[in-house]
């Protein structure tokens, strides 16, 4: 393990526009602060497992179970959170959206999937992809700490309901769940034999004060849930193409060896070396960040006082992904007054949550001078 300290290298624009080609591809001038990637070049060490792989000449398919990535997976997460699973249950899915696709495919009934909201937008339609009903559990945008309301979950599983989605910390409330919580969730879901999926893919970006808890290390969860986890949004390397499902219980490995060759979720070698070298040598580096990352959310704090006193924001808790209320202004779509007005790309509230018009996420990985820019922005299209 190497504990060498690295330092964020912030990407300039034109470097930004090659290595992140979604993100940036927005016409000139326009700032995105949309979609869950960073201004940042990716650790040097994950860029060079990457590079040999390549340079040795390694394109074949991967192996479909590579064993170091689980005991990779569980060393970092010892070391992170206290808690690791089984190397065993590590298993290589192509990505997060993939796992969850699968998890719900494989293990949960029929039943609807109730998914919490403001919810992951492209998580919304996945319980459809797989023929199930999505049950929206809302949690109000005003509220002041995003809670999961117990009572509605239990009224949603008693209505039919057979799975959770979790998001775990949440994207995009930026909230952690903590212990007490999640037991609070698990007893709910035992009462009612149901399943979880927990995506837990923002873990590593928990920020100073809060601390990740996963599902998972909830006594009493094994025998009901899995997670879905990843290095890809930590590290930038979201087109590498490797998220990991955790699978804490032998049967439900059982049943996910028996799944027919054609789901064919076939992941990237290039992401298992990816995430290999991240969780094995990349702590000096996810330091850094989440040392910057602190430092963004408390310069968002002051520009939003300074610029947007009106516009209110939960404490952000982890992520770097902030939920931004500017219902004050009365627009009727705020994200799309951002671009227009602003040339500010955010990510429309209302694909979080139906009816958050006046609600946007703002993506606060970049420069403290671009964010600077975003908000000053921000605030002269809203005004
Ligand atoms: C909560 C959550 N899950 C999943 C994803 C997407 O992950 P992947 O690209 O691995 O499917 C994101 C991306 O931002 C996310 O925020």
């Amino acid at each position: 393990m190497t504990e060498t300290r690295r330092p964020i290298v912030d990407l300039t624009e034109a470097e930004a526009r090659l290595s992140l080609p979604l993100k940036w591809g927005v016409p000139e001038g326009v700032i995105p602060a949309w979609v869950a990637e960073m201004d940042y070049a990716v650790d040097p060490v994950v860029l060079e497992a990457v590079q040999r792989m390549l340079a040795d000449g390694i394109t074949g398919y991967p192996l479909e179970r590579d064993p170091a990535l689980g005991e990779s997976y569980a060393a970092w997460s010892s070391r992170h959170f206290g808690w690791a699973p089984q190397p065993e249950a590590v298993h290589e899915v192509v990505d997060v959206t993939a796992g969850v696709r699968v998890a719900l495919d494989v293990f949960s009934g029929p039943g609807g999937v109730v998914f919490p909201t403001p919810g992951y937008n492209a998580q919304h339609g996945l319980a459809g992809v797989t023929g199930r009903a999505e049950r929206l559990l809302e949690v109000p945008a005003s509220a002041g700490r995003a809670e999961i309301d117990l009572d509605r979950l239990d009224a949603l599983f008693a209505a039919g309901a057979q799975t959770l989605l979790l998001t775990q910390p949440h994207n995009p409330w930026g909230r952690v769940f903590t212990r007490a919580e999640l037991e609070g969730i698990r007893d709910v879901v035992l009462r009612h034999g149901a399943r979880v999926v927990s995506d837990e893919i923002h873990a590593p970006l928990v920020l100073p004060g809060a601390e990740h808890v996963s599902y998972l290390s909830i006594e009493g969860t094994h025998d009901h849930a899995v997670a879905v986890v990843a290095a890809s949004k930590a590290f930038n390397i979201a087109g590498l193409k490797c998220a990991q499902l955790l699978v804490p219980s032998a049967a439900d490995r059982a049943r996910l060896a028996d799944q027919p060759m054609s789901r064919n979720d076939s992941w990237s070698p290039l992401g298992v070396a990816a995430a290999r070298a991240a969780y094995d040598h990349g702590d000096g580096w996810l330091a850094s960040l989440v040392e910057r990352l602190d430092q963004q959310r408390t310069l968002l704090g002051d520009l939003l006082a300074a610029h947007l006193p009106d516009v209110r924001m939960r404490p952000l808790e982890a992520t770097y992904l902030a939920w931004l209320d500017a219902s004050a202004h009365g627009h009727d779509d705020a994200a799309a007054v951002a671009l227009e007005r602003g040339g500010v790309m955010l990510s429309a509230g209302h694909s979080y949550a139906p009816g958050s018009t006046g609600q946007v996420r703002l993506n606060i990985a970049t420069s403290p001078d671009r964010l600077t820019e975003i908000v000053e922005r921000l605030a002269k299209a809203w005004a």
